[in-house]
């Protein structure tokens, strides 16, 4: 099975099986990370899914929607690396990809 990897806020490292077309937010959340607020559920209207993703890839993501940018933009803790999970959805390309959990708002 496909794998991706998960760093929490406190430095915990987890291995995460990856289902096809299922959102990051998604997988963590499934995981029991509640560190992950995701209070829209998805939406895309709340940032608080935040995350860092690895730069290897990086040119396999989806692009950034004006509203994804928009919400990062409200972020302190804002970096080129930033993505909001719920809007990057799993697909085999990206095993082996590393997300960082970022800091809380
Ligand atoms: S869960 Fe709200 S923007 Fe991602």
């Amino acid at each position: 099975m496909s794998t991706f990897t998960v760093v929490t806020r406190t430095g915990q490292i987890m291995p995460i099986e990856g289902r096809d077309g299922v959102s990051v937010m998604e997988h963590i959340r499934d995981a029991g990370l509640d560190e992950l607020l995701a209070l829209c559920g998805g939406c895309c209207s709340c940032a608080t899914c935040h995350i860092y993703v690895d730069g290897e890839v990086n040119d396999r993501l989806p692009p950034l929607s004006v509203d994804e940018d928009e919400l990062l933009d409200s972020s302190d803790h804002r970096r080129a690396q930033s993505r909001l999970s719920c809007q990057v959805r799993f697909k085999p390309e990206l095993v082996g990809m590393i997300v960082t959990l970022a800091p809380e708002d």
